[in-house]
């Protein structure tokens, strides 16, 4: 995700934004700036930004380590693209008109079109696509001498998240800061006050913090810090010691990228899911398809690789019952080279994290080339994949970085239900009423999966008895089929533990010969339709030795007569089970592998990012 850094004090402050910002390149980011107000040599206060594509190296080098860049108060960042590419017109920090004022950013401003629209009508200029250059414009309306008003103005409104940093330039020497759903801290030392995204950013520099309040304003000088309610008025705030080292603190705490990934779900779910839904209704605007050039879509094929392969085998069951479009699934590499027979109207979707996967490229240029509509549904942005879709539908999970993907995943299904709503809804297949039930369940799956996190001790007990396995079997049928896939993929990656996914109506088509005594089978059953048949194949199973995990939603309490342990996730609409029973899959794949004390972050021969054939 950005970084934000923000020092006012008695030194320069570019050298020790660009230090902080250093501090949270772990984080992920493309492009980097700093602002810093002065005093110019006719006396006038003027605030100077610099910004650079790609490395801090690169900042660093035009800005003489900082030096170039004289001042005692400035802000800094490092940009993660969401709206806009990668670019040095979109990267942060962002003037307001007349260069007032300078804004970094971190979030999502969801009305940012309706606001930049509102804007452009009366006269504002916007330079950049970002949803940032929004709220600078926004601060400099109702900016009359008071910043503190302009900033309470500015959020009444704006919809979405916010951890941000402005520097007025008539007030030199003075930070403001806000927050809302999006972290942002303010520490203080003999030399300076600080603000920053993460605690790493600043601690080199001091341990004395306060994580600021959700809706707080801040205000710092090089002396003092004060904070403010919505309603303009000071409250009291309290610090704290920090007592963490730098690297644990790099990981927010948790032991590895995954797990901090595996906690980041529930965010990454919701930045992706509620900005497409309006009065309760999935908008795929962006998408730039009418809603007669989505219902006439005759057929879909989906190509991936890895577990976003696994997504699209859960967008064909979802899809296709949600929007009644036959949906085909091809891993990248088999699609690229197989001349697949396709219709006039297919829709090609192409599905990747990095939007970098070789054979997921080389099968969208393919589908391109034989003059397809191609869709990514991709999380980096600016990335070839994305570059090169016709359109595109971001997943917001921020930056990814254990190789493992957990977050992302769980985004991608995310948007994959969007799409079949959307899908659905245009072809007349559901109606508003079901559209709204089923986008009010979508908003209602990141406090699901936080509560499957609360219960996430059962899972690292239970896994801790099988981190020594030689193979784990995972089965399920339909949309439990495609989760199952994903979990065996899970522990493999990280445990180096054989493990198969099978349809559980064909193991006695073979996968049974290989049941022994105590093997571990994980049957993941959340369809009604389909439970007892899964039952079933447990009872299967289990008598011939094997020892059996159920996964199944609350209230399926029957599963406890055949399983032997059983992990309950909360109830939803089935078509949305998926993302509910992959967050104890993947606890269990990391607490296996932690158990086998293995490098979970940097599995063996894999990389995060497979950008060769
Ligand atoms: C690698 C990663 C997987 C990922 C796959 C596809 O194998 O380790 O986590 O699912 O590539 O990557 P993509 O970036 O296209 O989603």
């Amino acid at each position: 995700m950005c970084g934000i850094v923000g020092f006012t004090g008695r030194q320069q402050a570019a050298p020790v934004l660009l230090d902080g910002l250093e501090k949270l390149e772990y984080r992920g980011y493309d492009s980097a700036g700093v602002a810093v107000s002065d005093i110019d040599k006719n006396g006038e206060p003027v605030v100077e930004i610099v910004k650079a594509k790609g490395r801090l190296k690169v900042l660093r080098e035009m800005t003489d380590d900082g030096r170039s860049v004289p001042g005692t108060c400035g802000i800094g960042h490092t940009r993660w693209a969401t709206h806009g590419e990668p670019s040095v017109v979109n990267s942060h920090p962002h003037y307001a008109k007349d260069k007032r004022i300078a804004v970094v950013h971190n979030g999502i401003i969801e009305n940012y079109q309706q606001i930049r629209e509102r804007l452009t009508k009366e006269g504002y200029s916007f330079l950049s696509a970002t949803d940032t250059e929004t709220v600078a414009h926004l601060l400099d309306k109702y900016y009359t001498g008071n910043p503190i008003e302009a900033i309470s103005r500015m959020m009444f409104h704006v919809r979405g998240s916010y951890a941000l940093g402005i520097l007025f330039r008539d007030r030199p020497g003075e930070i403001y800061a806000v927050r809302k759903d999006s972290p942002l801290i303010v520490g203080r030392s003999d030399q300076g006050n600080f603000i920053a995204s993460d605690v790493p950013a600043i601690l080199k520099y001091t341990r004395d913090v306060c994580f600021i309040p959700n809706l707080e304003i801040v205000k710092l000088t090089d002396q003092e810090i004060h904070f403010y309610n919505v309603d303009q008025e000071e409250v009291e705030e309290t610090f704290s010691e920090i007592n963490w080292d730098t690297e644990a603190a790099e990981k927010g705490g948790f032991a590895h990228f995954m797990l901090k990934e595996i906690y980041e779900q529930p965010k990454a779910v919701r930045d992706t899911v509620s900005p497409r839904i309006k009065d309760g209704c999935v908008d795929l605007e962006e998408l730039g398809m009418t809603g007669e050039e989505l219902a006439k879509i005759s057929r879909i094929q989906m190509v991936a690789c890895g577990s976003a392969y696994h997504v699209c085998m859960t967008a064909k069951y979802m899809v296709e019952q949600t929007a009644r479009v036959p949906v085909d699934v091809d891993l990248a590499s088999e699609f690229r080279y197989r001349n697949a027979v396709m219709e006039k109207d297919t829709l090609v979707i192409v599905v990747s994290q990095s939007g970098e996967t070789a054979d997921s490229l080389a099968a969208l240029r393919e589908a391109k080339k034989r003059g397809f509509r191609v869709l990514g549904i991709v999380n980096v942005v600016g990335s070839s994949i994305a570059r090169e879709a016709d359109s595109v539908f971001y997943t917001w999970a921020g930056p990814e970085i254990s190789v493992a993907t957990t977050k992302a995943y769980s985004t991608q299904l995310a948007a994959v239900y969007l799409l079949a709503i959307g899908l659905g809804r245009a072809r007349g297949v559901i109606g508003e009423e079901a559209e709204k039930e089923m986008t009010a369940e979508l908003m209602r799956l990141p406090e699901k999966i936080e509560r499957i996190l609360e219960e996430k001790e059962r899972i690292q007990w239970f896994a801790n008895k099988f981190s020594h396995s030689k193979d784990i079997f995972f089965i399920g049928r339909g949309l439990d089929y495609a989760s199952s896939l994903e979990g065996s993929l899970k522990l493999k990656e990280i445990s180096y533990i054989h493990s198969e996914a099978y349809a559980a109506g064909e193991l006695k088509h073979g996968t049974i010969s290989l049941i022994e005594d105590g093997i571990l089978v994980v049957g993941v059953a959340t369809q009604k339709e389909l439970f007892e048949k899964l039952i079933s194949n447990m009872v299967e199973v289990k008598s011939r030795g094997a020892y059996v995990l159920g996964v199944t939603s609350y209230g399926n309490y029957s599963m406890e007569d055949v399983a032997n342990y059983t992990i309950y996730v909360p109830k939803t609409l089935e078509c949305f089970a998926a993302s509910l029973v992959v967050v104890p899959l993947q606890l269990l794949a990391y607490y296996v592998a932690l158990g086998k004390g293995l490098d979970v972050d940097k599995p063996r021969n894999l990389a995060k990012s497979v950008t060769v054939e």
